[in-house]
């Protein structure tokens, strides 16, 4: 048992509103998981029953050996929380509200303040919160939720509000926890960004897991097909056309690009025909299925299988 959370068969119910059903997956120390589903779909169900914050219905929740609905759950002074609508008292400094969380996971004041320079709040530290724009707000509910190097981080869409800069800086920030072993979960309805960030993906639906593994398992789970993409000189168009012999599922995507899906066993002679010698095409593109798309697919899924 290595994990830094281990869900087994967790539902969480609310009278008759089925948050979550059925739930189970180990998230193992140093991997940086998304968990991704429309509204309603159970996401921040789930991290608070990682939390302790609710108890679930059935099944058991264990994060860093221990079961985190007990009382006397050690293991909660090594988690970082950063909830979905982040408040804080408007009439304290930044530094105020930092030593006040130090203190409450009893942690000390140095270090913690030095986390308002890590996300670029060094500046703002003595204004008052009330003055705080939206963006610095969830700052320096970042920094609140680093305090004390968690070794489980649970972050409830972090990257709402934020510019595109503090995207990149947020993102580096939890790559370098993730590096020094940390489990990083961050809910998120962007998808397009968790591209590249994510180690894993964990899609709900509905209160229910319906898809959990890397972008590339996901892929392979998938089978959806790859976009190709031709740039093709303008006077060669037609002949391009005549030259594939397919004239539909062709998208003329302007400036001399048209492109086409290919399936998996399709793809590689098709991309044989375009680089050969002669043919018109002027450079290949392959582009594999984003996460929106695989995504779409996957609630397809369950939606055709309920
Ligand atoms: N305290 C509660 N009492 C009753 N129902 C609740 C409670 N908390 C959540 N729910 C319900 O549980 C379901 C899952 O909610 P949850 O907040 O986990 O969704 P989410 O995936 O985080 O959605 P969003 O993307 O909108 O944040 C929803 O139907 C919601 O109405
Ligand atoms: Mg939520």
């Amino acid at each position: 048992m290595n994990a830094n959370v281990e869900l087994r068969d967790v539902s969480k119910h609310y009278g008759r509103i089925e948050a979550v059903r059925g739930v189970s997956f180990d998230l193992p120390a140093g991997e940086t998981i998304a968990l991704v589903g429309h509204n309603g779909a159970g996401k921040t169900t789930l991290l608070k029953l990682m939390l302790g914050l609710i108890r679930p219905t059935a099944g058991t929740v264990q994060v860093l050996g221990e079961a985190p609905a007990r009382g006397e759950f050690e293991a909660r002074r090594r988690l970082g929380y950063l909830p979905e609508n982040v408040a804080f008292n408007p009439a304290l400094t930044g530094r105020e509200i930092l030593s006040f969380y130090a203190r409450l996971k009893r942690e000390p004041t140095a270090p913690t303040l030095r986390l308002l320079e890590k996300v670029g709040l060094e500046g703002a530290s003595h204004r008052r919160v009330g003055t705080y724009s939206k963006g610095m707000r969830q700052r320096l509910g970042l920094a609140q939720a680093l305090i004390g190097e968690p070794q489980l981080l649970l972050l409830d869409e972090p990257t709402t509000g934020l510019d595109p800069a503090l995207r990149l800086g947020f993102y580096e920030i939890v790559q370098e926890l993730r590096d020094r072993g940390a489990t990083v979960v961050l809910s998120s309805h962007a998808l397009t960004e968790l591209e590249e960030r994510a180690d894993r993906v964990i899609i709900m639906n509905r209160g229910m897991m319906v898809a959990d593994g890397s972008l590339d398992e996901l892929r392979r789970l998938a089978r959806l097909p790859s976009r190709i993409r031709l740039t093709i000189p303008a006077a060669s168009m037609d002949a391009a056309r005549e030259w594939m012999g397919k004239k539909e599922g062709w998208r003329d995507v302007g400036a001399g690009v048209v492109e086409f899906d290919a399936y998996h066993d399709r793809k590689l002679a098709l991309l044989r025909r375009a680089t050969q010698e002669g043919t018109p095409v002027q450079d290949v593109d392959v582009v594999p299925p984003t996460l929106d798309e695989l995504y779409a697919h996957f609630l397809r899924g369950q939606e055709a299988a309920e």
